[in-house]
């Protein structure tokens, strides 16, 4: 939504010819639906009190069988989708040491 973000954006993708950066509200993105073979979003939810509007609006503009592409923080970098049970359970014990250390990280 920033100008400013797009326009480095913009300078990033200068020798991308098929790649392009525009203003949009992610609430109400500037794209037919089903554009897209993949939705990307980084560290964007956080910010947004409608979140749930957001992913909407990424679906829609996604075409039938493409991919929607999440990735935010969640403080600690505790949670993770899809699962894997040997990072959640490596996560689990480093927390468990943490937590005699007096860290609260949830
Ligand atoms: C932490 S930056 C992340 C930028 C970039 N996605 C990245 O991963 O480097 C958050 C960005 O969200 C944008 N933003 C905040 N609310 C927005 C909205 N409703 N629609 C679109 N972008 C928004 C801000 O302009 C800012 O550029």
């Amino acid at each position: 939504m920033s100008p400013a973000r797009v326009r480095g954006a913009e300078d990033r993708l200068r020798d991308l010819p098929n790649a392009r950066a525009c203003v949009g509200n992610a609430l109400s993105l500037p794209f037919e639906a089903d554009s897209f073979d993949l939705v990307f979003s980084r560290f964007l939810m956080e910010y947004l009190p409608e979140k749930p509007h957001a992913v909407q609006e990424m679906a829609r503009v996604c075409k039938r069988g493409g991919k929607l592409l999440l990735q935010d923080l969640d403080g600690q970098l505790v949670w993770h989708y899809p699962e894997d049970a040997d990072l959640q359970n490596t996560t689990e014990r480093i927390l468990s040491r943490l937590a005699g250390t007096g860290l609260t990280p949830l």
